[in-house]
C-alpha cells in the first residue's frame, strides 16, 4: 500500500526532501493472484509501434534506426514488438494496383503530411518483411469500398503476420476532415452501423474471420468506445472482429505528463470501464492502437523530454495492469516528430522509457499494479508462466527541472517479500526530467544509451546490488527515476 499524501505529510515531505524521506512499502505476492492487487495477463510483446501510413515505407527503408530498435526489444523478450501502420493518412490513401512504388504523394515542405497519396501492392509486400504481427490500417472516410476490399486482399495476401486490419482511423472526425462517408448524419451510432457493414463486407471479401481491428476513435468512451459499438454487432459482424482499439494523447506540460497519479487516472477513468465492457460482453482483446505524449506529432518542448520517457513507461505498465493488450506509440512524419522514440539522425529519449517497460515485461506471463496509482510512487511486477515473480519496477515520478536551484529529492521505496540475501537493479536515470536525447544530455538505463542514427546499444550494462534482510530491501529513487528489480 502506498503512504496517502495528506498536507502534513506533503509538508514533512517537503522537509525530509533534503534527507531521508519516509518509504513507501510495498509487499511482492509470492505467486500471481494472491492478494488484494488485481492481475492481468500479459501480451508476450505489449509495447508496439504505430506508424503513421504515407511514412512507414520511408521509416522501413530509409531509417536505419528503425530494425535494429525493434531488434533490440526482440533480443530482449524473445518476441518482435507488435507494429501497427496507419493513422490520419490511411484515411487519404487510395490502393492503386498499377503502380511500382510503395507509396506516391507529394507535399509542398518535407515536414508536411500528404493531403492525398496512393499506395501499391509492394506497400504491403513491405509489411510483409517485417517478422513480428502488424496491424495494417485502411481506407473507410473515401467511401470507396471496392478499394478498400481490394488493398485488404493485397494485405491478406502480402503481410506474412497481418494480425488485423483496421476499417477507418478516428472516425469521429471524418465530418470535420469532409470525408464522403459521414457526408449526411454521422454520430456514434451512424459510425457503428458503418463499421459493422464494412466488417461484414470485407471480412466477407476476404474470407477471413477474426481479421478486423474495431474502434479506432480518439474522442472518449462511453461516447466513442466499444461497448456501443458491441451494442450494434449482430453475430455475422462480431465474428470478423478480432479485437477493439482506441486512441489516446493525454498531453499537458512534462510535469503533468510524468505525474504517476495522473497517468493512473488517466487509464482509469478513460478505459477501465471500456475494457471490463469488451471482456465481459465478448471476451476479446482492447489495446490502445495508437498514442503518444501529445497529438499532432507532440509538443516540441515536452515530447523528446526524459519526462516523456517516463510517462511512456508508466503509461504502457499502468494500461498493461488493466488488461490492456498491446500499447503502439505513435511514429510520424520523419524529421517533424516530436514524439518519435527514434529518428533518422538522433534517438528520443521515450525509447530509454519504453525499454524499461519491455525489460519488465519480458518473459512474463501477467502484471500487477501494487499501488493504487493515488500519489506519484509506482510499483509494479511481473510474474512467470507458474505465477511466481519475476521483476519489480519502481518509479519516483516528482518532478525535477534540474538546474541546480534546488537539491534533487529521493524517495525510499521498501519491498518486502522478498527472497535470498540480495537483489540487482537497473537504473532508469537521467539529469533532469527536461533533459534529452537529441540535445546531448545523458539519459542512461542500466548504463546504457543508444547510439543516434542506428540504435545500437553502447556503454557498458550496469547492475546494482541491495541486500535483502529478512525479505526486506530499502532502494533510493531520486525524484524522475525508476528502477528495475530483478527478483
Ligand atoms: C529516402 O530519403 C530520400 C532523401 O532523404 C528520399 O529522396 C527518398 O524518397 C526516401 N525514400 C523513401 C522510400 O521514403
Ligand atoms: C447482421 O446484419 C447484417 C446487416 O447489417 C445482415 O446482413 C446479417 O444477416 C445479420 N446477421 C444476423 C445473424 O442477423
Ligand atoms: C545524438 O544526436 C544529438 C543531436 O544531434 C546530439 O546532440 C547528441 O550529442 C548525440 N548523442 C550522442 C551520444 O552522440
Amino acid at each position: 500500500m502506498a503512504r496517502k499524501i495528506t498536507r502534513l505529510g506533503a509538508l514533512c515531505a517537503a522537509i525530509a526532501a533534503q534527507g531521508a524521506e519516509a518509504a513507501v512499502s510495498f509487499a511482492i505476492p509470492n505467486k500471481a493472484g494472491t492478494g488484494a492487487q488485481l492481475y492481468a495477463p500479459l501480451d508476450p510483446a505489449p509495447v508496439g509501434i504505430s506508424f503513421e501510413f504515407f511514412a512507414f515505407p520511408s521509416y522501413f527503408t530509409n531509417v536505419t534506426a528503425t530494425k535494429q530498435c525493434l531488434a533490440n526489444w526482440k533480443d530482449l523478450t524473445g518476441v518482435w514488438p507488435p507494429i501497427r501502420i496507419g493513422g490520419t493518412t490511411q484515411d487519404r490513401a487510395s490502393y492503386d494496383s498499377s503502380t511500382s512504388a510503395y507509396v506516391v504523394y507529394s507535399v509542398a515542405n518535407p515536414a508536411d503530411a500528404p493531403a492525398t497519396l496512393t499506395f501499391g501492392p509492394k506497400f504491403m509486400t513491405l509489411a510483409g518483411t517485417y517478422p513480428g504481427s502488424v496491424v495494417v490500417g485502411l481506407n473507410r472516410g473515401k467511401n470507396n469500398i471496392d478499394n478498400t476490399i481490394a488493398a485488404a486482399k493485397v494485405a491478406v495476401s502480402e503481410v506474412t503476420n497481418l494480425l488485423a486490419i483496421e476499417l477507418g482511423n478516428e472516425p469521429e472526425y471524418y465530418p470535420k476532415d469532409g470525408q464522403p462517408i459521414a457526408s449526411g448524419t454521422w454520430n456514434p451510432s451512424v459510425d457503428a452501423a458503418s463499421q459493422v457493414d464494412w466488417s461484414i463486407r470485407v471480412g466477407s471479401a476476404v474470407g477471413k474471420r477474426n481479421i478486423i481491428q474495431a474502434g479506432n476513435w480518439n474522442q472518449p468512451p462511453p461516447e466513442w468506445g466499444a461497448a456501443q459499438l458491441i451494442a450494434s454487432e449482430n453475430a455475422t459482424a462480431s465474428q470478423y472482429i478480432r479485437h477493439y482499439a482506441h486512441h489516446n494523447y493525454p498531453g499537458g506540460d512534462v510535469q503533468k505528463l510524468q505525474s504517476h497519479s495522473q497517468t493512473s487516472s488517466n487509464v482509469r477513468s478513460m478505459f477501465a470501464a471500456d475494457v471490463a465492457a469488451v471482456k465481459q460482453q465478448t471476451g476479446k482483446e482492447y489495446v490502445l492502437g495508437e498514442t503518444n505524449s501529445v497529438s499532432g506529432g507532440g509538443a516540441a518542448n515536452v515530447s523528446p523530454t526524459f519526462g516523456a520517457a517516463l510517462w511512456t513507461m508508466d503509461y504502457a505498465l499502468r494500461a498493461a495492469a488493466h488488461g490492456i493488450s498491446r500499447v503502439y506509440f505513435h511514429h510520424g512524419t520523419v524529421g517533424n516528430c516530436q514524439y518519435c522514440f527514434w529518428g533518422r539522425y538522433s534517438m528520443g529519449a521515450p525509447y530509454y522509457g519504453a525499454t524499461a517497460a519491455v525489460a519488465l515485461a519480458a518473459g512474463a506471463s501477467s502484471i500487477a499494479a501494487l499501488d493504487a496509482g493515488t500519489d506519484g510512487y509506482a510499483a509494479y511486477v511481473t510474474f512467470d508462466a507458474a505465477g511466481a515473480p519475476l521483476r519489480a519496477l519502481l518509479y519516483n515520478s516528482d518532478y525535477y527541472a534540474g538546474g541546480g536551484a534546488e537539491p534533487r529529492s529521493s524517495q525510499q521505496f521498501t519491498l518486502t517479500g522478498l527472497r535470498g540475501d540480495r537483489v540487482r537493479a537497473k537504473r532508469l536515470t537521467a539529469a533532469s526530467s527536461l533533459s534529452r536525447a537529441d540535445r546531448g544530455n545523458d539519459i542512461s538505463f542500466g548504463g546504457q544509451y543508444w547510439v543516434n542514427g542506428t540504435c545500437v546499444v553502447g556503454g557498458e550494462e550496469v547492475f546494482e546490488t541491495v541486500e535483502v534482510a529478512g525479505g526486506r530491501a530499502t532502494f533510493d529513487i531520486k525524484a524522475a527515476e525508476a528502477l528495475l528489480v530483478y527478483l
